[in-house]
């Protein structure tokens, strides 16, 4: 089990990386026009990086430490911290998962069910699964362990589709339809429970934290994702530590934390450049209508919409913006300005990008430690590769007696 003070020193140290740092990430990089910083050195840096070499550099934390290690040398250090707080286990033995039972789950969803069950220690307490989908992970837990699941979960759809396959199969898996923010969802939870969660999204895991260590489950083990959907508009800390820690985060900072992109196929890749082309292409027509220069976000959209034509897009993003655009805007101009301003963006973002992993870990810690403050002996690992899934960082919690 790690100890209280490692968590604490991880803590710290990420903390101090973020704070000394506020600037290279606690940004929009879209709303910038140049270089946000006054630092010489990493502006030649970036301006000297070839076009085709920023996304391998994005993406590979070696790469990273080889071209910015010299400039922001405490970030790199921050390793040392972390090694000691976050373990990489054995995995125990498992049997192997026979092919009708692996039948219509994805290859990276098996990996990640097959890395976190390897990682559960063998226990006799009821199983839980918190926000279930189609309640894979729990219909493995329960063939391999051979135990009941109960698993919850929100849509009717997939609950049903998981019954369905559950009793295909004879596996002892039942589903609870409920929405887990309400009293109704969170009654599932008892002391006397394994809870597993795989990548439960923000305030639902938050919820879970806050019910499971107020009912008093026993065991927790969670992996948890999108930290940035949460109720509040800003992050409200759940530790004594972070609580009074000096780092405000709003949605957008913490989106940052699940930017980290296992290496997409070249479609994928040209779609996302793309995208950020025709966004900020967009936002140039409208500056050049509207007279305001203030970057204003869009919501998200499908990828597929970036294979189609910029003017379609241009006019749903004007519809956003409640904007009327002329019969027959310049479009090829806004394209080129676009481009050469996603040129600059995309290095302001490389830049931003190694900021990632210390505010997931800070993130994680916060969860780490408000277990422990619960009289949890808490555990975090990276339970599978980085490339299996990018939120991989597994937190498990056992109560002390
Ligand atoms: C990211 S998916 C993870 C599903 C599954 N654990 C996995 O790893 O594949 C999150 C799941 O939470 C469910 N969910 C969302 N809001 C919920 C709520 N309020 N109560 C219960 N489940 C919810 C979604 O329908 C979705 O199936």
């Amino acid at each position: 089990m790690t100890n209280s003070t490692t968590l604490q020193q991880a803590f710290a140290a990420c903390s101090a990386v973020l704070q000394q740092n506020r600037q290279y990430w606690q940004l929009v990089p879209f709303a910038c026009q140049q270089l946000p910083w006054d630092n010489p050195a990493l502006a030649a840096k970036l301006l000297a990086l070839p076009e085709h070499d920023l996304a391998s550099i994005d993406q590979s934390p070696a790469l990273q430490q080889q071209h910015f290690g010299e400039l922001f040398s405490g970030l790199f250090q921050l390793e040392y911290h972390l090694d000691a707080a976050v373990s990489m286990l054995a995995a125990g033995e498992l049997k192997p998962v026979p092919f009708w039972l692996a039948n219509g789950i994805g290859g990276r969803k098996m990996a990640q069910i097959t890395a976190f069950s390897g990682q559960i220690p063998a226990s006799n307490l009821p199983l839980l699964e918190w926000c279930a989908g189609k309640g894979h992970l729990g219909r493995l837990l329960a063939w391999q362990f051979q135990r009941p699941v109960t698993s919850i979960e929100w849509q009717q759809q997939l609950c049903a589709d998981g019954s369905a396959l559950a009793s295909q199969f004879d596996i002892p898996q039942r589903f609870v339809h409920a929405d887990v923010l309400t009293p109704q969802g969170s009654a599932v939870l008892a002391p006397q429970q394994q809870v597993v969660a795989l990548h439960a999204c923000g305030q639902l895991h938050i919820e879970l934290l806050r019910q499971a260590t107020r009912k008093g489950c026993q065991q927790v083990h969670l992996v948890p994702c999108c930290y940035h959907l949460i109720a509040e508009q800003y992050y409200q800390p759940l530790s004594a530590l972070a609580q009074q820690d000096d780092l405000t985060l709003n949605q957008h900072d913490l989106k940052l934390a699940v930017q980290g992109q296992v290496t997409a196929g070249a479609r994928i890749a040209k779609l996302r450049h793309t995208e950020v082309q025709w966004r900020l292409a967009y936002q140039a027509l409208r500056a050049a209508l509207t007279g305001d220069n203030r970057y204003r976000p869009l919501s998200s959209v499908g990828k597929h919409w970036f294979s189609a034509d910029f003017a379609d897009f241009a006019r749903w993003a004007a519809d956003q913006h409640q904007l009327t655009l002329p019969a027959a805007p310049d479009w090829q101009r806004y394209l080129a300005i676009g481009a050469e301003h996603a040129a600059l963006v995309t290095r302001i973002e490389l830049v931003r990008h190694l900021f990632r992993r210390p505010l997931e870990l800070w993130l994680v810690l916060d969860r780490a430690l408000y277990l422990q403050q619960h009289g949890y002996q808490v555990q975090m690992q990276a339970f599978c590769d980085y490339q299996v899934t990018p939120r991989n960082l597994l937190l498990q919690a056992i109560r002390q007696n």
